[in-house]
């Protein structure tokens, strides 16, 4: 039996839920009077994305892809697979990427080029978190609630092999044991 690889909390949920809600308002602000869509990433991002829209105080609509990544071949194009598409179309609208984590950006950075010949108004990134230490592709980060340092952690739909995503609050996670 492998040892409980669940840490300390790492962010509570009361300090998660205030950030949340200054992104919404900073959302709000920027994108007053223009056709929002937000693209949740599954699964990560599906609890960030349900706090996120209940602060968001301007219409919009939401729509969500999922997307795999091959660990081991990382930073070959290809390795990334579109699992599910969006159902909507975009071409034209400012469609604003939720995202849970920002690691590399090598995901994250297929998926834009990907969505860029789709035409849409523009691109932007909204991530709960961003380990920018370990950034190897520019992205266009526009809202970031936290700057993590290289920690795993899990929890606020985060996940270490599919647990843990329920947790209100982000724990550290020991992913060695
Ligand atoms: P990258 O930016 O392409 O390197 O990959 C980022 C993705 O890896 C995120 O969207 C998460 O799905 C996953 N990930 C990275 N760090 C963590 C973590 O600390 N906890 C849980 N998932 C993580
Ligand atoms: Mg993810």
């Amino acid at each position: 039996m492998n040892k409980d690889p669940l840490g300390d909390v790492y962010l509570s949920a009361d300090q998660i839920q205030a950030r949340v809600q200054e992104l919404g308002k900073q959302i709000s602000a920027a994108y007053r009077g223009k056709e929002l869509v937000l693209v949740g990433i599954l699964k990560g991002s599906f609890v960030f994305m349900a706090d996120l829209v209940r602060n968001i105080e301007i219409p919009h609509s939401m729509d969500f892809m999922a997307i795999s990544s091959y660990e081991g071949i990382e930073g070959s194009p290809e390795a990334v697979k579109i699992l599910k598409d969006l159902d909507e179309s975009i071409t034209g609208k400012h469609v604003l990427i939720v995202e849970d984590i920002i690691d590399t950006g090598l995901t994250l950075g297929y998926l834009i080029r990907h969505l860029e010949a789709r035409n849409p108004e523009g691109i932007n990134i909204c991530t709960l978190l961003d380990r920018s230490i370990r950034r190897i592709v520019p992205l266009p980060i526009n809202f970031t609630g936290f700057d993590i340092p290289d920690v795993f952690v899990v929890g606020y739909g985060m996940d270490y092999r599919q647990l843990y995503r329920n947790l209100t609050s982000l724990h550290l996670c020991d992913i060695k044991v």
